[in-house]
């Protein structure tokens, strides 16, 4: 079980993420749990204020230290096996292999950003790592906190109904998926390869590897040059660079 804390001003975004689909179920199965804390309820004086305006002037407000680190506070649980995350425009990017380190966590602490940013020294003593979900600066962590329980989640065993189908998922493999298809066989001419219908599981499988290759070259080439390839495949990339040519 992994148990998401989620340090955050507006803890109601998360509702209808959390509160449907599939995290829900993994929530009622007890494969993850995710606690909402408003930051705000931990900030001292009667106005719970919870940010201020920048040392040195300039535009924005900025996220106090206190409010968060008293909330963090009650969060911990002082284990080896959590691990505290700012959500950040500067973080490293997200991807596939982030997401399952952080599978071996039992504790993910999630601190949402807001404003200008936050106080510095958030980052340089409360938090052991920070994440981006992208080079683009959105108005808060919210979003980006959705996207990491979400990508960490379903990587636990019993989140997704079928297990397979993450195994031969888009970066897990280190080549993009390829294609999908469900009925009907035919829509307004648009036809299902007839290999799909052809009930021969290992022509299929063969088929899937090489439009895996296929879209991989076309899209990622990048991703080619990391990923441990076959005999086979590197016979499918020649092939499939003849017909491009
Ligand atoms: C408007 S942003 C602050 C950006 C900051 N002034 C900067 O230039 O780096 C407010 C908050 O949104 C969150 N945020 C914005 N973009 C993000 C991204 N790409 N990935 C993760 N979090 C992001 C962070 O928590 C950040 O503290």
């Amino acid at each position: 079980m992994i148990q998401f804390d989620i340090l955050t001003l507006f803890p109601e975004i998360f509702q209808s993420s959390f509160g449907s689909s599939l995290t829900k179920k993994a929530c009622d199965k007890g494969l993850i749990k995710t606690n909402l804390h408003n930051i705000r309820d931990h900030a001292p004086g009667k106005h719970h204020v919870t940010d201020d305006a920048p040392f040195g002037g300039g535009g924005g407000m900025v996220m106090k230290i206190e409010p968060v680190h008293r909330t963090l506070e009650t969060v911990l649980s002082g284990g080896n096996d959590s691990i505290v995350i700012l959500l950040s425009p500067q973080g490293s990017t997200f991807n596939q292999e982030i997401a399952e380190n952080l599978t071996r966590y039992s504790q993910i602490v999630l601190i949402c950003g807001h404003y200008e940013g936050i106080d510095e020294r958030i980052r340089a003593h409360l938090i052991d790592d920070e994440i981006s979900i992208g080079d683009y600066v959105l108005s808060g962590g919210e979003f980006p906190a959705m996207v990491v329980v979400d990508a960490v989640s379903r990587l636990i065993p019993g989140f997704v109904g079928n297990e397979s189908s993450v195994l031969s998922d888009s970066y897990t493999t280190g080549l993009l998926e390829g294609p999908h298809y469900t009925r009907p066989r035919e829509y307004k001419g648009w036809k299902v390869p007839d290999v799909l219908i052809s009930g021969h599981e290992k022509r299929i499988d063969e088929w899937r590897r090489r439009e895996s290759l296929r879209r991989t070259l076309a899209r990622r080439p990048d991703l080619l040059k990391k990923v441990r390839l076959t005999d086979k495949d590197v016979k499918m990339l020649k092939e499939i660079e003849k017909e491009n040519a």
